[in-house]
């Protein structure tokens, strides 16, 4: 019988437990075994595994996170992880692998694939930045929670003639700040890709005064960059060399209020983006993701990744998908700009 192993890496996002349904679906209706691997490439490091049945994936569609655990383990850091991860192929029978994952996983991924490795990707971040595919499972979800805390801060902000700065997820993306903005009717939006002007957002401010609105609510990436550098939380980088943003909400708060006099306060969302049930769109999505995923490993389909493009769901090379990040382009941004000010 022929052994499909699966793994959940990064930051946990709604949707995939999802996608472990749907594999466990179709590979058990063709008479292929489950294996779960725990806790992203470190449970491929450590053979770390739990099998996976039609019983023990029944009644997780619904469910935040992922019943496998997830981590930012890069086998790649040091050689002799990779040489386990390599050997547990074997020692753990598995056939085919399916990662899940955003940039760094699947990076990991197209990696162990170009060496020969039987993987196949499956394109998961609330961030949507990665290429290959129009849409990544987990953003919706995301933006759907952060434009009710936009909806929210609206009527507060509206009581007390203040200013908010909402500041959401968003790394080197502003595709959840942009979305956010627009559907929750930020008076400005700021993104990684467009570094910070805190003179023209002040201005904006004051012209919503000046035609007699008395609040504005501001959307900001955490990755967006102000004139002296990304807001950080920790200096240290994780294992794919990333630093911990966040704070920048805070800061453009305190420097919009002294430039504009006007009251002003933060809201940090943070992993209440992450947390919780996936949106309907979020299931779906994740479910054909994790369908297509099961035949790619059927067809052979290896060092590809299960991608939807053009309405179209099919496989794209992985190679390609972790070239470079999907960000937010300048004629999408200049359409938002259009309610600034
Ligand atoms: O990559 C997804 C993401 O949610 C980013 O938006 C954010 O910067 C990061 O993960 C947070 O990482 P952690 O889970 O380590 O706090």
């Amino acid at each position: 019988m022929k052994t499909i192993g699966i793994l959940t890496g990064g930051g946990d996002c709604p949707g995939l437990n999802a996608v472990i349904r749907a594999v466990v679906r179709r590979a058990s209706s063709r008479g292929r075994r489950v294996l779960g691997i725990r806790k992203g490439w470190k449970g491929m490091i450590q053979g770390d595994t739990v099998e996976l049945t039609l019983t023990t994936t029944s009644g997780i569609l619904h469910r935040g996170g992922t019943i496998l655990g997830t981590s930012r383990t890069n086998p790649y850091k040091k050689p002799e992880d990779l040489k386990k991860v390599e050997e547990n192929f074997g020692v753990l029978g598995i056939d085919a692998l399916i990662a899940v994952g955003g940039e760094d996983t699947l990076g990991v991924a197209a990696r162990l694939a170009a060496a020969g490795h039987p993987v196949v990707g499956v394109p998961k971040t609330i961030d949507n930045d990665l290429s290959g595919t129009d849409v990544t499972f987990g953003f919706d979800t995301a933006v759907s929670i952060a434009v009710d805390a936009a909806d929210r801060l609206h009527t507060t902000a509206e009581s007390h003639d203040r200013v908010i700065v909402l500041e959401v997820m968003g790394r080197h993306a502003g595709w959840i700040a942009l979305h956010t903005g627009i559907a929750g009717g930020a008076d400005y939006i700021l993104v990684p890709e467009r570094p910070v002007d805190v003179s023209a957002v002040c201005d904006a401010i004051r012209s919503r005064r000046a035609r007699g609105k008395n609040f504005s609510i501001i959307v900001a990436a955490e990755g967006a960059v102000l004139p002296e550098g990304a807001v950080t939380k920790e200096v240290e980088k994780d294992a794919f060399g990333h630093v911990l943003l966040g704070g920048i909400g805070e800061r453009l708060a305190k420097e919009i209020e002294k430039r504009t006099g006007f009251e002003t306060r933060s809201v940090a969302l943070g992993h209440v983006q992450r947390g919780g049930s996936p949106t309907a769109y979020d299931r779906m999505l994740a479910t054909r993701y994790g369908l297509l995923a099961a035949d790619m490993v059927e067809d052979g389909k290896f060092g590809m990744m299960a991608a939807l493009t053009g309405g179209r769901f099919g496989p794209v090379p992985l190679a390609d998908a972790v070239a470079q990040l999907k960000t937010v382009d300048g004629p999408l941004l200049d359409l938002a700009s259009a309610f600034f000010g």
